[in-house]
């Protein structure tokens, strides 16, 4: 089997190589997925650039989640069986494995899903950081004021939904026309296109008393404008720090996949039930409208991930 490994700590396509390894039985604790896809995340580039886990050995595997069949089980495991469609993440940031042909997982980090849908990927690293963060630390309210910045992206629309569900008034970031457009099909109640609109003066012409809760994945300027129209007893989340995750270590107060381990079933279980009632949109890019086309092959996992 082959599968992508990190052997330096520059950027991701001069990071990584692809190695082969034999591909042996599983341990007996653990569980062997034939993977089919693999997700791509923002943290992907501030784990090759070393910010996660700066004492990590190299080389190590890379890849934070994926969705595929249950292709062996150790003697030990009982909870799930060999052809199940499963999806699967890294518990942590030194246990990442999905940019592979095959993987070994614990079974707890193992959900059965009813199909082999990519769906279901968007809902692991991004359904959960939005859902439990704006739940466990956002607190949100009906009727409170969300912002939710790259709000168009893999987390940010998730958020913006789950937000809109809880009955909030949203105000989605984003820098396009197109993202402004499937924000608005989301329910976003004011879009804000940063690059035509001036954040400062708009936050405070329009949300005069401020904004309630502010999901901040940017960084930098940005952070210091939505700061300062932080509403009283407002609540700031700091979820990641993507304009800086080159030069300076993530800046981040939520970690759900290690805070919140322990909700993180209950809340999958609910995300899966809602992205097969349609009540949750996923949105995926494939790479179908992409010059080279599609992403198929793990070759194909460098031109993913280094998509802005
Ligand atoms: N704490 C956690 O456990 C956790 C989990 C997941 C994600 N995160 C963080 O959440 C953020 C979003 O992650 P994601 O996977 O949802 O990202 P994504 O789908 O790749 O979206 C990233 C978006 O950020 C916006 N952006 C604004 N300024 C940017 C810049 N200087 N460079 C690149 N992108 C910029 C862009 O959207 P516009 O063009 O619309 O501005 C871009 O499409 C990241 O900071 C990530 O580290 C944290």
């Amino acid at each position: 089997m082959s599968g992508w490994g990190i052997y330096t700590t520059s950027n991701f396509r001069e990071a990584v190589k692809v190695v082969s390894v034999p591909l042996v039985a599983p341990g007996d604790d653990q569980v062997l997925i034939r993977n089919i896809y693999a997700g791509v995340n923002a943290a992907d580039v501030g784990t090759t650039a070393g910010l996660f886990n700066p004492n990590a050995e190299l080389p190590f595997d890379v890849g934070l989640e994926a969705l595929g069949v249950i292709e062996a089980v150790g003697k030990n495991v009982t909870t799930h069986t060999v052809g199940q469609y499963v999806i699967a993440f890294g518990a942590n940031h030194t246990k990442e494995f999905a940019y592979a042909e095959y993987l070994y997982v614990q079974p707890e980090d193992v959900i059965p899903v009813p199909s082999l849908n990519p769906k279901f990927l968007g809902l692991l690293v991004s359904g959960l950081t939005a859902t439990i963060g704006l739940d466990e630390l956002g607190r949100i309210q009906k009727g409170d004021k969300v912002l939710i910045t790259a709000s168009a992206g893999g987390t940010g629309h998730i958020g913006v939904q789950w937000a809109k569900r809880k009955g909030a008034y949203v105000i989605g970031l984003t820098s396009s026309p197109e993202k402004a457009k499937l924000l608005t099909e989301l329910g976003t109640d004011r879009v804000i296109d940063y690059k035509t609109e001036n954040l400062d003066e708009v936050l405070t012409k329009e949300f005069p008393h401020g904004v309630d809760v502010i999901w901040e994945t940017i960084g930098g300027q940005v952070y210091e404008t939505l700061f300062n129209h932080l509403a009283p007893k407002g609540r700031l989340l700091i979820v990641g720090s993507i304009s800086g995750h080159l030069t300076s270590p993530t800046i981040d107060n939520l970690n759900m996949k290690v805070d919140h381990k322990a909700l993180c079933g209950k809340y999958v279980r609910q995300l899966i039930g809602d992205v097969v009632n349609n009540k949750l949109r996923v949105v995926l890019d494939l790479g179908q409208n992409r010059s080279e086309g599609e992403f198929v092959g793990i070759e194909s996992v460098v031109r993913g991930v280094e998509i802005p």
